[in-house]
């Protein structure tokens, strides 16, 4: 997830570049760069860090006085954050420049082409492998808006993009493939940015780009084509109503409910990139320089252990691989024996900075396990130690409760699970694309169903906002559920809530139920069900009143059904979280808690 903007008009354009900039800085902040048309070919400026660095750098520079310019904002998905590897790239004869947010799936084949044809390339960017397909393009087809579609045809993934070309200084290209864009329309001025934050001081008029369109702006105009056959469209702009504040959380209440409703984008960006080109299996290079496996331990805090919880089943259900889960501040100190032979560990962390998971890697280290991570900020302290990383591309997670991290943990661990029983042999190809299949339709499942899902939560909330206890009760897949949704519920609206595996409720717990005490029962139709059902039935009898998540057309006693669409278990819990997070989203907000940051907590815990 990067941050794009460009600008034509009539101001210097950097400045407003670089104001745009610092409102997209929340998709990303590893480098920045800005480019505009320069008396002699294009102007760049490029620094590695936060936006403040590339400041630094323009300052000490004499005054850009241009009134055309784009820049951009990286989150790192391909090659390390370095100037080398910061937007905007340009081709070899430095006519054409790119800025991009996104993934080109099929880089690695454009640029073993582009090699052969004598291209040399100066970063690890799948950007940079773009700009110089355009410019091999150019070759045979001049005119830059007809390269651009034929370049873009190519390009397999999902992108935004703004082009500058040196021969038409005020013109900007921009286009999009399952990446936001939108043009923002002004009084002599026009601008396109990933976000409408970037432009919201200078304008409330927009238009918003669609899948497969390119669109072409100058000070005063603005033209829009498909990338298919460069064919006019016509779009009628749309006004914008939020302020600022609003605006960064894109129209959501806060950033928790933003974060969620991003999952289905989640799901699509954790796939990008990391399917084959028939995109019905799994490829994870990061995977091929770990031998398999032959046992697993796999460390983590709260919502990230909750996700590895999960991810177990899988592992140990599809690859054959046994797996120990441990919460980071007790593997760190147990006396265990970690030199197991041919035994990996994989630490899992959504900011990479957590003090007990980075200590837990350290120790896997010392024991010379090799260490894999699994974490979403590039650059962070467990990615850069780690042997090996996976980075989960959830995107920044601003509000506390981590929500969209989780899911594309999840997303993760399923791909790498499905990966290693390939290899070993213990998958058939035809169940793991059967698996991507579910993988690859959730996202359009999830942007449905979601709308409904909150209303849901809504009525559910205000019901049992008076409640001071809840147990939440799962089974296999559903246990890690259970634990994350009373995780979530106290976390953010401070009620006492118990996560428990539904089969230990006997053992003690059940002693505590009574009309007050409310269970939040994880029940999807699964091959546990008839289980979770004596368990509800054993708290009913008890007077316990009972919520239950099920799918359609069971047959299930309960105060409260909520009934969300069945998917095939185990990836059925990629629908069920949403349902609790947003259970306990609509709780907090109802209660009049402060939901994007709750009391007592941070974002990233890195202290002991
Ligand atoms: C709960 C939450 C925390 C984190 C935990 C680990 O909503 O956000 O429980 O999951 O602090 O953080 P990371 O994943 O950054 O190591």
């Amino acid at each position: 997830m990067c941050g794009i903007i460009g600008y034509a008009g009539h101001r210097p354009a950097v400045p407003v570049v670089m104001e745009g900039l610092e409102r997209l800085e929340y998709r990303g902040y590893d480098s920045a760069g800005v480019a505009w048309p320069a008396a002699c070919g294009i102007g760049v400026a490029r620094a590695r860090g936060k936006l403040s660095a590339l400041a630094e750098k323009l300052a000490a520079m004499p005054p850009v006085l241009a009134t055309c310019a784009m820049g951009h904002t990286r989150w790192a998905t391909h090659g390390e954050p370095a100037e080398r590897n910061a937007h905007p790239h340009l081709c070899p004869d430095r006519s054409v420049a790119i800025v991009h947010n996104g993934i080109i799936e099929n880089y690695q084949e454009l640029r073993q082409d582009l090699l052969a044809r004598g291209y040399a390339f100066q970063s690890e960017t799948d950007t940079e492998v773009l700009v110089n397909l355009i410019a091999e393009r150019r070759k045979t087809e001049p005119d830059i808006l007809r390269a651009l579609a034929v370049a873009l045809r190519e390009a397999r993934g999902a992108y935004a993009i703004c082009l500058l070309c040196e021969e038409e200084p005020g013109v900007l290209y921009a286009a999009r493939q399952q990446a936001p864009l939108i043009c923002g329309i002004g009084v002599g001025e026009n601008f396109v940015a990933s976000d409408i934050p970037a432009f919201l001081p200078w304008t409330r008029k927009v238009v918003f780009l669609e899948d497969g369109e390119i669109i072409r702006i100058n000070a005063t105009s603005r033209e829009i084509f498909r990338i298919s056959d460069l064919s006019p469209v016509g779009r009628e702009p749309a006004s914008i109503q939020w302020d600022m504040q609003a605006a960064r959380k894109d129209g959501y209440r806060h950033f928790m409910l933003k974060e969620i409703f991003e999952q289905p984008r989640v799901i699509n960006d954790g796939l990008a990139g990391r399917l084959n080109a028939a995109h019905d299996l799994p490829a994870l290079p990061e995977l091929d320089a770990l031998p398999i496996p032959s046992r697993l331990d796999i460390v983590a805090c709260g919502t990230s252990w909750h996700a590895g919880l999960w991810g177990r089943h899988l592992l140990e259900n599809w690859a054959q691989i046994p797996v120990s889960v441990d919460i980071a501040s007790e593997f760190r100190y147990r006396e265990r024996l970690l030199l197991e032979k041919d035994g990996a560990a994989i630490f899992i962390s959504q900011s990479g900075e957590t003090a007990d998971t980075l200590a837990a890697l350290r120790r896997g280290h010392d024991a010379g396990i090799p260490t894999l991570g699994l974490c979403n900020v590039v650059g962070s302290s467990i990615a850069r130690e780690a042997r090996s990383v996976i980075f989960t591309q959830a995107g920044p997670e601003i509000s506390v409760a981590s929500t969209k991290a989780m899911t594309s943990q999840m997303l993760a661990l399923a791909l790498m699970a499905i990966s290693w029983a390939l290899r070993k042999g213990c998958m058939e190809q035809r169940e793991a694309r059967e698996q991507i299949a579910i993988l690859r339709d959730l996202p359009s499942l999830l942007d449905d169903i979601l709308p409904e899902m909150r209303v849901r939560a809504q009525e559910l909330a205000v019901k049992y906002a008076t409640c001071k206890n809840f147990f939440y009760l799962g089974r296999g897949f559903s246990w890690p559920l259970a634990l994350e949704g009373a995780l979530k519920l106290k976390e953010l609206s401070y009620i006492h809530a118990e996560g428990y595996a539904a089969g230990e409720m006997k053992h003690g717990p059940i002693a505590l139920i009574d009309p007050a005490f409310p269970t939040f029962a994880i029940a999807p139709d699964d091959a546990l069900f008839a289980k979770l059902k004596s368990n509800i039935m054993e708290v009913r009898a008890r007077n316990g009143k009972v919520i239950a998540l099920t799918n359609p057309g069971v047959e299930l006693d309960a105060d409260d059904l909520w009934i969300v669409p069945k998917i095939p278990a185990p990836l059925s819990a990629l629908a069920a979280l949403p349902a609790l997070q947003l259970f306990s989203y609509q709780m907090a907000d109802y209660l009049g808690k402060d939901v994007d940051q709750p009391r007592n907590l941070a974002k990233s815990v890195t202290v002991e």
